[in-house]
């Protein structure tokens, strides 16, 4: 089948945890809880994927996320290694998700903050796994205080978490997906500056992605801690 000029391009789904009620997701450049039952939900959803993140989040983790790329945003310039890869701009860093997701077949790609990142990739994101931390009035100097409005976003799953021997505070996980997907789309001539394996892979990506389910049915397939 030859490769239609235009395919439709990984979708990107976000996961971020903020403070109730006051939507702190940091606190001088760490996280301001430990919820272990939190990490594994996120280590289970990005496993094998991309990830996009800020350098300053980059920082925060202090080592780069293992089994997964990651795909770091800085006007400054580092060295590329094995599994990170640096984007001195969003286009740069969504081009980067794309090619990998490409090659490993994979139909999402995952942005994980913070709060700069968040405001300028929310554009992209058509699914949200949203985690409310009940820490009570706190504060910080990083914050995700978007709204989710039922006109835009459907709400798919929602589960409570007792707080624990392993889990600072009790917490909820919604999964939220855009009740219309924004499908970006590339020809095969944008990748033309990355390599020509890429070129060649886009064939197999696209039959891959036009025979996925719509994006109401993809849902279903993915892995919940529920
Ligand atoms: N609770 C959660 O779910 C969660 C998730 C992630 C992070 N966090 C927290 O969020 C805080 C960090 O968030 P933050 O907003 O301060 O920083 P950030 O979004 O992680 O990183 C910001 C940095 O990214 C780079 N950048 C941003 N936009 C860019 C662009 N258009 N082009 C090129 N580079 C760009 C810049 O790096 P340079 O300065 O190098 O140019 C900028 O300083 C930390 O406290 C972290 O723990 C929380």
């Amino acid at each position: 089948m030859p490769t239609p000029p235009r395919v439709k391009m990984p979708s990107a789904t976000s996961i971020v945890a903020r403070s109730h009620p006051d939507h702190i997701i940091g606190v001088d450049n760490t996280l301001p809880w430990h919820l272990r039952t939190d990490l594994q939900h996120f280590k289970k959803l990005t496993a094998g994927h991309a990830v996009i993140m800020g350098r300053r989040t980059f920082e925060s983790l202090g080592r780069p996320l293992p089994n997964r790329l990651n795909i770091v945003l800085s006007r400054q310039i580092f060295d590329d290694c094995a599994n990170v890869k640096w984007a001195k701009d969003p286009e740069t860093a969504l081009l980067l998700a794309d090619v990998h997701s490409i090659f490993t077949l994979q139909p999402e790609f995952f942005i994980i903050g913070g709060e700069v990142i968040f405001g300028e990739f929310q554009k992209y994101i058509n699914q949200f796994w949203l985690t409310d931390v009940y820490t009570g009035h706190m504060n910080g100097d990083a914050k995700f205080d978007y709204t989710f409005l039922p006109s835009e976003w459907r709400t798919r799953e929602e589960r409570e978490f007792p707080s624990g021997e392993h889990d600072d505070f009790s917490f909820r996980i919604t999964h939220y997906a855009r009740r219309k997907f924004e499908h970006r789309m590339r020809s095969k001539e944008e990748f033309m500056p990355t390599s020509s394996h890429i070129i060649d892979r886009l064939e197999e990506w696209s039959e891959f992605i036009e025979s996925q389910p719509a994006d109401d049915d993809a849902l279903a397939d993915h892995p919940t801690l529920f």
